[in-house]
């Protein structure tokens, strides 16, 4: 796999992050050396159910699954049953999952695979950060070998979880600051990109007309995410955040970006967990961050389609 991105997922499905998964196993450019699962839809114990359902449904039975953090590093535990549901990825019934999770912790799997990753690997954290900030902590080496980190997160508008914060880093905003501040090449793919990856009638039925197990499984989810954006957001379609992670790291056609510093509030009631991106450039402070500013609608979704194809 000489050609290939060597990447790690790290997910809390999440029906957008089961998408992600789907994506990330079937393109031809990526060598997915593995699944890490943490607490942030849902509890983890349903975060890594999840995860075993969805790629035992898919048949993705050689790639091992790690289960992660439980909790965030400092605050307090925050879910999206809201969103997602009771069970994190509410809609359809899953088959007994015939798979189980590797003994070994996410975190460590994370600092191993890195370490051995000479050639390099790139991080696509869809969910809290509290796994790659763990492995962060814990060994710094790893960054010698680290690509680049390819986060769903932030907004450099508003949040969705409080008017300034965006889940994934509300839900963690300690982590989010350990990684925004490892030096690493950051990719951001926050709201203001993922918005505009909404899964609107003419692309459900493109996915229906492939009519397989898994795209049908994908209308499914994505008529369950519709009903809840449209009634917690009044959103017209489900926007699929975390496969625009994914696809970015696929192809950096799929979005377009713009270098700027981004900070994350950590001390702050009312602004916790927003990412404070220094879009015009008025602050000075070194860049730390590509943030991810425009769609290619139709490559991002023939991308998409082109891998549920392959199941
Ligand atoms: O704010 C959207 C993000 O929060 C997505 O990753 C979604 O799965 C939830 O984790
Ligand atoms: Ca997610």
């Amino acid at each position: 796999m000489a050609d290939k991105k060597k990447i790690i997922l790290d997910v809390d499905p999440g029906h957008d992050d089961a998408v992600a998964i789907l994506l990330a196993a079937k393109n031809e450019k990526l060598d997915l050396k593995g699944i890490t699962v943490v607490a942030g839809n849902q509890t983890l114990e349903k975060t890594l159910q999840n995860t075993l359902n969805v790629c035992s449904f898919a048949g993705l039975n050689d790639i091992p699954i790690f289960a992660g953090m439980a909790k965030p590093l400092v605050r307090e535990q925050v879910i999206a049953d809201d969103i997602h549901g009771d069970s994190g990825l509410d809609g359809p019934q899953f088959p007994k999952s015939t798979l189980k999770e590797e003994d070994k912790h996410a975190v460590d799997f994370i600092i191993e695979e890195c370490l051995a990753a000479e050639d390099g690997i790139t991080l696509i954290p869809t969910g809290p950060l509290t796994n790659i900030a763990m492995a962060l902590i814990r060994e710094p080496k790893i960054k010698e070998n680290i690509d680049e980190i390819v986060l769903m997160g932030g907004s450099y508008t508003l949040g969705n979880t409080t008017p300034a914060a965006e889940f994934n880093i509300y839900v963690d905003g300690e982590a989010a600051k350990v990684v925004f501040e490892s030096g690493l090449d950051i990719t951001m793919v926050g709201l203001d990109l993922t918005h505009q990856a909404k899964a609107y009638p003419e692309i459900v039925e493109r996915i229906a007309e492939i009519d397989n197990d898994v795209s049908n499984l994908v209308v499914e989810l994505l008529k369950f995410f519709g009903y809840t954006y449209n009634r917690v957001f009044d959103f017209d379609a489900p926007p699929l955040h975390d496969v625009c992670a994914v696809a970015g790291v696929i192809d950096k056609d799929v979005f377009t970006s713009r270098k700027m510093r981004v900070d994350i509030e950590t001390d702050s009631e009312l602004n916790y967990g927003r990412t404070v991106c220094d879009f015009y450039g008025v602050v000075d402070k070194e860049a730390n961050a590509e943030v991810a500013l425009d769609l290619n609608k139709e490559l991002f979704w023939d991308l998409l389609i082109e891998a549920l194809k392959k199941y």
